[in-house]
């Protein structure tokens, strides 16, 4: 079958289209329809993710498509193997996706949509009113935060984006302010966007001088989720006597871990379903590629070239 392999660690150029072999092993076999390109693959070929994955192998992390019964499933496929003609998940994992929800719609709801629901829930734990700021709300997780901060009730969603026509898109999804989300001036601008005053939420996966500053704009009781590092800054050591003195909490969120949790994976999903069914959610989709052109696909990524989901199609 064909298959994207990464053969080295780097960029996108490791990335190779081969004749890989079936694949085995305990689960459904999956005829993939779509696989989801999300920027942790970016760390994963570059050999900056832990666990790294023994080379070669065969990225993406979720897929679409149809099991030997005809079921249309979604499923995680953490240890890889997505960017292929088949994939085998595991039995659990696969969901079964509404006639509502198309197979790219389904995609952009799995790891960027339930990372979206899980930081507002159950992270943030956000309460009704509250301002929300999404940073990269153009992004893959960005733009369903933004919509789902709304349907959760948030007084004021603030979307952070690198350019006008991304923070035009973050408007139109519903956020009622939106800036520039450069590292220079980003917390003036924050607050010059909630009136002058701080905020309770920031949802924060740039790293490096927006973590610090995100944490500055935080109100008593704010709570900042750091939940990525695009920047490839890091993330600053705290002082937790700093955090005490103002009120302020950091919560971290990674999603592998937080779908052991029961209820974290199958709930939350049908939630999302059922709102884009209805709807209420509108799962962007930025752009499909040919599976052979998943370089290219990656590439955009890096470059801040794709909003919403990225897609590759065997
Ligand atoms: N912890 C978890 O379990 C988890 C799960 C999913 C995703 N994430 C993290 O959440 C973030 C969003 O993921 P995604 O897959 O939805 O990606 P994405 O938002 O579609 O793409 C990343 C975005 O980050 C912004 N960005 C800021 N500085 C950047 C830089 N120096 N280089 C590249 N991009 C930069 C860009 O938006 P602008 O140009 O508008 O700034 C870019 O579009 C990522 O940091 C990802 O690692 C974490």
């Amino acid at each position: 079958m064909r298959a994207i392999q990464c053969v080295r660690f780097g960029g996108p150029e490791v990335l190779r289209v081969v004749d890989a072999p079936e694949p085995v092993g305990d689960g459904l076999l999956v005829e993939v329809s779509a696989a989801g390109v999300n920027f942790a693959d970016t760390s994963r070929i570059a050999g900056r993710y832990q666990p790294t994955p023994p080379l070669p192998f065969i990225p993406g992390t979720e897929v679409v498509g149809r099991t030997a019964d005809g079921r249309r499933v979604l499923a995680h496929t953490f240890a890889g193997g997505g960017f292929a003609e088949r994939a085998v998940v595991a039995a659990g994992a696969a969901a079964t996706v509404p006639d509502e929800v198309t197979d790219t719609q389904a995609l952009a709801l799995l790891v960027q949509g339930l990372t979206a629901w899980h930081v507002l829930r159950s992270s943030a734990r956000l309460a009704p009113g509250e301002t929300v700021v999404v940073n990269a709300a153009a992004g893959g997780v960005g733009s369903l935060a933004v919509q789902l901060a709304r349907s959760f009730g948030a007084g004021r969603v603030i979307a952070a984006a690198s350019t006008p026509e991304r923070r035009a898109l973050a408007l139109s999804l519903g956020a009622d302010a939106a800036v520039d989300g450069a590292p220079d001036g980003y917390a003036d601008r924050v607050r010059a966007a909630n009136d002058g005053r701080p905020v309770n939420v920031v949802l924060e996966s740039i790293g490096g001088r927006v973590f610090t500053d995100g944490l500055d704009v935080l109100a008593p009781f704010g709570r900042l989720v750091t939940f990525g590092n695009a920047s490839r800054e890091g993330r600053p050591a705290l002082d937790p006597g700093e955090l005490a003195d103002r009120n302020r909490t950091v919560a971290g969120f990674w999603l592998r871990p937080a779908l052991e949790v029961p209820g974290a994976y199958a709930e939350p999903l049908r939630e999302l379903f059922t709102l884009t069914a209805a709807g209420a959610l509108r799962p962007l989709v930025g752009a499909e590629y040919p599976l052979a052109e998943a370089a290219r696909a990656f590439t955009d990524l890096i470059e801040r070239r794709t909003t919403g989901k990225v897609v590759l199609r065997p």
